[in-house]
């Protein structure tokens, strides 16, 4: 036997007993006569000790162990005089009789410690040491945590889990696919799924009723602090549902996940439509953590003889509150904060409604203090509050702001990192237009299903003014799902697609699989996909997907660790037929 404990549970209680643990060296010191070792494993760390004046070899042996040696040290649970309180394990102590090295380390590349000394590139190269550190074990537990109690809550509504593949088939719609060639068909290729969508329906149409898969998913787009090219969904999907269905089943398993994994019973979720939530907070997944949202400005401010003003679609703003003062510094900070290409907004401008009560702008030459007023009272603007106001295009000046509005609320310290404030964002639009191809693609994906009313709106009027039957879950600004019910029916389907700019002959091509499938009794089904990766990196209260993966990809979608992707040899790319 390797062990009798692992080094995380031995208490008071085990005094006394005579133990076996193994584990890497964590740390290792020595006191006058004694020598103090940590030793690691995934439970925690236990305190050997050696005794010179009891055990002179041994100890000796004992000094000669480096960091991250592995070894198996028997001995005796004892009571420590100089008691741990941080740790569980910390009011005993191993008086260590027999020791075995089982593997010696080389010294590690960096520090295994919560507060390393390791670089990113250098920790993403020895990964394994990496998730040694208690920080990635305690997301990687996280991870494991929310998979099982998912998994609990769904298989508890009759959700059964079941696999689907992961060579498929290339279509131009959503973000670019992963391909695999194929060696048996020379000239063709497979595609990685950037979701299960097509298979979950074609599951619905065989009768199973209710589907869910803890799953991986494939897309080559550029990355960001919250994509992956590969990374995981819980995908689901259900039949005989409407919306709020679907909705209600889904904020049971976020209810669950709250409750079962954080403690906490978070029962509020609003339901709010996505004109509302670019209106309000110029954003489709708001943080509703904080207020702070967005008013239209345009008929008080237009025709004043601001051009910039005078000319824009729309002009909109949001009060910071006690922010009157700012300085001339400030001021430019956040016009440069706007400027930036994300945020994209040309200029910036602030009303200041100062503690004295006088008013003082960065229009002035445009606008008389009386002009401003009005400003100021839809605001409900204080003295000592602050006026920030942009203008422009309208979908892109609400993004803007929408940007702004989240800078101030760091700024400002509004946001409260403790604090789980999820929402439904629901009747997204179900087109959007491209001007650069001059063509409409779908905003979720083309199986969703217009909302029942918009339906005429469709065939016969402005596709732009359709509303989908779609919906996401945002959790604090961030989008963790989304999903709709789907159309169910063949011509809508063919619709949809004529919508979409394809030929007959394309859709037929594509997704005829899909349609035929249409013709043999479907269901009446939708569905959702959360983003686990994301799920749990809000849960963790981290800031990159990347750190609660246990080998992600660096932002060049590169593994440094196993140096991929790589090249191939020549004669594989002979037996595949590429150049
Ligand atoms: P969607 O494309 O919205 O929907 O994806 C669902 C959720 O997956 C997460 N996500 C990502 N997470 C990490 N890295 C990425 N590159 C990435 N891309 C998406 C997001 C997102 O909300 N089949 C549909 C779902 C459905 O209609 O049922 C789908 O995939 O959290």
């Amino acid at each position: 036997m390797f062990r009798t404990h692992t080094c995380g549970e031995l208490r008071l209680s085990d005094s006394g007993n005579n133990v076996t643990l193994a584990g890497w060296v964590q740390r290792n010191r020595e006191m006058g006569g004694l020598t103090f070792i940590d030793l690691r494993d995934r439970y925690g760390i236990t305190q050997l000790v050696f005794n010179m004046e009891v055990n002179p070899d041994l100890c000796k042996e004992a000094r000669e162990l480096g960091r991250e040696f592995v070894i198996q040290a028997t001995g005796r649970v004892a009571e420590r005089s100089n008691k741990n309180p941080t740790i569980p394990t910390g009011d005993i102590e191993i008086r260590v009789e027999k020791l075995e090295v089982l593997n010696p380390s080389q010294i590690p590349p960096f520090t295994i410690e919560d507060h390393t000394d390791g670089g990113e590139e250098q920790r993403m190269r020895y990964r394994y040491l990496d998730l040694r550190r208690n920080e990635n074990k305690k997301n990687l537990l996280l991870r494991h945590k929310m998979a099982i109690e998912s998994r609990n809550y769904l298989a508890s509504k009759d959700f059964i889990e079941i696999e689907t593949p992961y060579l498929i088939k290339s279509t131009p719609e959503g973000a670019r696919d992963f391909v695999v060639p194929s060696r048996m068909n020379e000239g063709q290729f497979y595609a990685l799924p950037q979701s299960p969508q097509t298979f979950k329906q074609l599951l619905m149409v065989a009768g199973y009723d209710r589907y869910y898969q803890i799953v991986r998913c494939f897309r080559d787009e550029d990355l960001r602090a919250d994509r992956q090219p590969e990374f995981t969904q819980i995908d689901c999907e259900m039949s005989f549902v409407d919306r709020d269905d679907i909705l209600n089943t889904f904020e049971g398993l976020a209810k669950h996940l709250f409750h079962s994994v954080l403690g906490m019973d978070v029962t509020d979720f609003p339901r709010m439509p996505y004109e509302e939530a670019m209106k309000l907070y110029g954003s489709d997944k708001p943080d509703i953590r904080f207020g702070m949202t967005i008013t239209e400005l345009n008929s008080l401010m237009k025709g004043k003889g601001f051009p910039v003003f005078d000319q824009a679609e729309l002009i909109v703003g949001i009060t910071a509150e006690g922010c009157a003062e700012y300085t001339r510094k400030q001021l430019d900070e956040l016009t440069d904060f706007v400027r930036r290409p994300q945020v994209g907004a040309t200029g910036l401008v602030y009303v200041k409604y100062n503690p004295d009560g006088s008013i003082k702008s960065s229009v002035d030459k445009f606008y008389t203090p009386e002009d401003l007023k009005p400003v100021l009272e839809v605001f409900q603007a204080h003295p000592g509050d602050l006026v920030l106001i942009l203008a422009g295009d309208a979908d892109k000046t609400r993004s803007a702001l929408g940007g702004l509005r989240l800078e101030m609320g760091k700024r400002l310290n509004l946001i409260d990192p403790k604090v789980f404030k999820p929402l439904w964002v629901i009747d997204f639009p179900l087109l959007e237009w491209d001007e650069e191809t001059q063509r409409f693609y779908a905003k979720h994906h083309p199986f969703t299903a217009p909302k029942q009313e918009d339906i005429p709106q469709l065939m016969f009027g402005d596709a732009k003014k359709v509303r989908a039957n779609a919906y996401d879950l945002v959790i604090n600004g961030v989008e963790i799902g989304g999903g709709s019910v789907r159309i169910h029916d063949k011509a809508l389907q063919q619709l949809m697609f004529q919508k979409l700019g394809f030929t007959d002959e394309e859709a037929a091509n594509q997704f005829g699989f899909l349609m035929n499938a249409f013709e043999y009794g479907a269901p009446p089904h939708g569905g959702i996909a959360f983003g686990f990766d994301r799920w749990v990196t809000i849960f963790g209260g981290g800031n990159s997907i990347r750190d609660f993966i246990a080998f992600p990809k660096n932002n060049a979608g590169r593994d440094v660790m196993i140096d991929s992707p790589s090249e191939i040899s020549e004669e594989q790319k002979k037996e595949l037929g590429i150049k």
